[in-house]
C-alpha cells in the first residue's frame, strides 16, 4: 500500500493543531487497519528543541534581530525538516502509513519568507529553491485560513506568546501562505478556520478522504 503525506499549515492560532488530533482519531476510527502517524515541525528532536527554546526566548526581543541570526534560524528550521524527513516521514511512508504532519516545509517558506525580507530578494521563492532538490512534496496540504486579527484574539488566553504572534507579522505570514496556495492549487486545500472546531475538522477529514479514495 502506498504511503500518503498530508500536511497541515496555517498561521499561529488557526486551530490546526487541535484539528490534527481530531482528524487523527477520526481516521483511526474509519480505517483501523491503516497505520497513521501524527507528527509535527518543529520536531521533538535535538534541533527542534533548540528551535523551541530560541522562539520562547525571542518573545521578549522587540528589535529586529541581525541578518545572521535570521539565517541561523532559517537553517535550524531546514535542518529540523531534514531530520524529520529522514527519521520519521520517509520511513513511515515506506510502511504504507498515512503521515499527518502539523507544519512542514511550507511553514518555513511562509514564516522565514517574512523574517528574511530585506536580507535576500524574494525570500519565499529563494527558500523554495533550497528545498526543491531534496524535499518530498506532500500529497495534500490543508491550509487553515483565519484572519490574523481573529487568530491573535484566540491566542490571547494562551501563555508564553512567541515572537511570531504579533499582528503585522502574522498578516505577512498569512499573505505568504495564500501565495503558496495560489502557486499550487492542486496540492493545497483551503479550509475556512473561522468556523467552529467541529466543522473545521469535518472539512479537513473530507479533504483527506478525497485523497485516500481518489
Ligand atoms: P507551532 O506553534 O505550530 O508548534 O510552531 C512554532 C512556531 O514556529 C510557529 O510560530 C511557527 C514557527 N515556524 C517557523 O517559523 N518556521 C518553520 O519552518 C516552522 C515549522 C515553524
Amino acid at each position: 500500500m502506498k504511503g500518503l503525506l498530508i500536511t497541515l499549515e496555517g498561521i499561529d492560532g488557526s486551530g490546526k493543531s487541535t484539528a490534527a488530533k481530531q482528524i487523527a482519531s477520526r481516521l483511526a476510527e474509519l480505517m483501523p487497519e491503516r497505520r497513521l502517524v501524527l507528527t509535527a515541525e518543529p520536531t521533538t528532536g535535538q534541533v527542534g528543541k533548540i528551535l523551541r527554546a530560541e522562539l520562547a526566548r525571542a518573545s521578549s526581543i522587540e528589535t529586529r534581530p541581525p541578518a545572521a541570526k535570521q539565517m541561523q534560524e532559517l537553517f535550524l528550521f531546514m535542518a529540523d525538516h531534514a531530520h524529520h524527513l529522514t527519521k520519521t516521514v520517509l520511513p513511515a511512508l515506506e510502511t504504507g502509513a498515512i503521515v499527518l504532519s502539523d507544519r512542514y516545509a511550507d511553514s518555513t517558506a511562509a514564516y522565514q519568507g517574512v523574517t528574511l525580507r530585506g536580507i535576500v530578494p524574494d525570500p519565499v521563492h529563494w527558500i523554495q529553491s533550497i528545498y526543491r532538490p531534496w524535499n518530498l512534496l506532500p500529497d495534500r496540504t490543508l491550509l487553515f485560513v483565519l484572519d490574523p486579527h481573529a487568530a491573535l484574539q484566540r491566542m490571547q488566553s494562551r501563555r508564553g506568546r512567541q515572537k511570531f504572534e504579533r499582528l503585522e507579522f502574522l498578516r505577512l505570514v498569512d499573505e505568504n501562505f495564500r501565495r503558496l496556495a495560489a502557486l499550487e492549487p492542486e496540492r493545497f486545500v483551503q479550509i475556512d478556520a473561522e468556523q467552529d472546531a467541529k466543522k473545521v475538522a469535518e472539512e479537513a477529514i473530507k479533504a483527506i478522504l478525497n485523497v485516500i479514495y481518489k
